[in-house]
């Protein structure tokens, strides 16, 4: 028996098979790639940019003079007044600090923490596809049963049809990405209302990770689900300063939802991280009380990028998706009509013309879309303009 099959009949007996039998992931592959064929990586998701220096002088202070010992489980007071007056200033939501906000090790952990509190082994769980790919892992792991709504180009709408399919059968809890990752899909309340009736009539719980309210474009503003009539007591708000700050490797997140439900997602909370590093807290507390300009400049810098790199695709050729907020910026082949599938493009890119980019059927779990493919914007000019002289030539000689 060669070592890796050895390796792997040893894992079947040891390991739990939601992890030991996922495959290497897209992104791991298309990472390796773009190493070996020293490309411009748009393939993962973080800015080329550091993140504001005064929230990161901050954390440097912090760690120097302030306390470096457990913090509350919770998170620090500074840090879930500052949570609760950052949505009331821009969501108009109003939260109690004490006992409506707890603070995680970034939204993933909120995300793990709110799955193992909720679902019992057999309950159904509203997915998404494209979903985020920690999703499917977690809620399996927790025992749940997938019930997946698949969403679809151009638009990526949640339709009275496709709701009604995945609420059929009473599903316990629903998770939610708005805006959504990969499509950079900002969705209007029209369709958070059809979300908010198949929730309340069901009687489900809706997990909404909203990593990416901040980062949204064209004047658009985020809708929050919590705060759809009859939403309040039945949604966990997930939030990321990662993403709030351009921070990506900090993992501070948020969680918001009602007492009741708060109290249970804390007693997961305390065995899976317990705490996040008080420095970085007291920072992203300092952070979410900037002046509304510096969330308007990141939003403004950032849809420059988005409109550089669009105009150079569409220059090119490429069919340019909508990317009404995130880092993201999708294109879609079919009109193309060539032979590969996305996968089979992006490893042209990534080996020919050394662009990164990730095919969006990776992120869904049954019956993929397979011609649209994603690129990570939040990159300097010189940055993307490198990716569009390189890809150039790719529609030229497409196969
Ligand atoms: C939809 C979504 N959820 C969660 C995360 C992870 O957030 P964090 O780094 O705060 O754990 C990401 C990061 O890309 C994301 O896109």
């Amino acid at each position: 028996m060669n070592p890796k099959a050895e390796d792997r009949t040893l894992m079947n007996h040891i390991a739990n098979r939601v992890f030991s039998e996922l495959p290497v992931s897209v992104f791991e592959v298309m990472s390796r790639l773009a190493r070996d064929h020293d490309a411009v990586n748009l393939g993962q998701g973080f800015p080329d940019d550091q993140g504001p220096i005064d929230v990161r002088r901050k954390a440097a202070e912090a760690v120097v003079e302030g306390s470096n010992q457990y913090p509350p489980m919770l998170g620090l007071p500074a840090l879930r007044e500052a949570i609760a007056a950052h949505y009331q200033h821009w969501q108009g939501l109003a939260f109690d600090p004490e006992t409506e906000v707890m603070v995680t090790s970034g939204a993933t952990e909120a995300i793990a923490g709110a799955l193992f509190a909720l679902i019992e082994p057999g309950d159904e769980v509203v997915l998404f596809q494209p979903l985020y790919d920690a999703y499917l892992p977690l809620v399996r792991r927790a025992g749940g049963v997938a019930r997946f709504v698949r969403l679809e180009p151009p638009h990526w709408r949640l339709t009275e049809d496709k709701l009604a399919a995945a609420f059929s059968s009473g599903p316990k809890l629903v998770l939610f990405n708005n805006p959504l990752n990969p499509s950079g899909t900002v969705y209007p309340r029209e369709d958070l209302e059809r979300l908010a009736r198949f929730c309340i009539q069901s009687g489900a719980v809706a997990v909404c990770d909203e990593v990416w309210e901040h980062v949204v474009f064209d004047g658009r503003r985020h809708i929050p689900l919590i705060s759809l009539p009859g939403m309040r007591e039945r949604t966990v708000k997930i939030g990321s300063a990662g993403k709030i700050f351009s921070l990506t490797g900090w993992k501070v997140g948020f969680v918001c939802a009602a007492p009741a439900l708060l109290r249970v997602l804390a007693k997961a909370h305390q065995f899976i991280t317990f705490t996040t590093p008080p420095n970085l807290q007291a920072a992203v507390a300092y952070g979410l009380g900037k002046v509304d300009t510096y969330f308007d400049n990141m939003r403004r810098d950032f849809m420059r990028s988005r409109d550089r790199f669009a105009s150079g695709l569409r220059s090119l050729g490429f069919p340019v998706l909508d990317a009404e907020g995130t880092y993201f910026l999708n294109i879609d082949l079919a009109p193309l009509e060539l032979k590969e599938d996305d996968e089979g493009f992006c490893r042209r890119l990534v080996v020919e013309h050394r662009v990164a980019a990730i095919p969006v059927s990776a992120f869904y779990a049954t019956q993929p879309i397979t011609s649209v493919v994603r690129f990570c914007f939040a990159k300097r000019d010189h940055t993307l303009d490198t990716a569009l002289e390189r890809l150039t030539g790719v529609l030229r000689r497409a196969p």
